[in-house]
């Protein structure tokens, strides 16, 4: 069952150091062996400074990168939402991204996972990305997963340097793919909007 089920991992920072991308790496690679992951990169993607939402187009009159986002978020199950912490909040990048769409979120759970240069592995900003997430549609799960010191904490590929921080992953892991099967059933006997 765990096959069918598709993870969108989301991830902002358009800084070209991009440390994070480590974290959303790991994501996908961890990933991999529970489900079908897709990156969402939204520095690659690369929308506009927002105008226009995706929902306020006509249909098929969308630009083309942000039709493809939106077709791969109708396609996910679910969402990592990797966040950095950009003074307590979301990089600017991130939630310009997440503000493009909304119906394509609703009713999906989200893990959130944070991370920093810092020992707080920006747990400052995961309240922020909580409730950001809860107001398009996506109820978080309990677990949170902060990556304090990324830039030592995992390498340019996504591999972990310490065993504990893949265990405690596979455990948010768990917990978003049991809440994702769950509410991927109740969808497909509707939904109230
Ligand atoms: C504008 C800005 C604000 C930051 N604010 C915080 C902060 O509030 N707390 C923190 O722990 N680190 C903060 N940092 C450090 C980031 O955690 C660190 O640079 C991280 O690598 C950023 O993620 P990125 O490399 O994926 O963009 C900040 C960095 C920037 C660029």
């Amino acid at each position: 069952m765990s096959e069918k089920i598709t993870i969108g991992v989301i991830y902002g920072s358009y800084r070209a150091s991009r440390e994070g991308i480590r974290a959303a790496r790991m994501a996908m690679n961890l990933l991999r062996d529970r489900c079908m992951p897709v990156l969402l990169d939204a520095a690659e993607i690369d929308l506009p400074l927002l105008d226009k939402m995706y929902k306020e187009y006509d249909e098929g009159a969308a630009p083309e990168a942000m039709e493809a986002a939106a077709e791969t978020l109708r396609k996910c199950d679910g969402f990592v939402v990797v966040s950095g912490e950009y003074n307590h909040s979301m990089p600017p990048g991130l939630k310009n991204f997440l503000d493009h769409f909304q119906k394509e979120y609703f009713f999906k759970p989200a893990g959130i996972m944070t991370y920093s240069a810092g020992a707080f592995g920006g747990v400052r900003a995961a309240v922020h990305v909580r409730a950001v997430l809860g107001e398009l549609g996506m109820p978080t799960i309990s677990a949170m997963l902060p990556v304090p010191k990324v830039q030592s904490a995992i390498d340019e590929n996504g591999t972990p340097e310490n065993e504990k921080t893949a265990e405690r992953f596979g455990r948010f892991a768990d917990e978003l793919l049991w809440y994702a099967r769950a509410l991927k059933t109740a969808r497909a006997d509707g939904t109230p909007y």
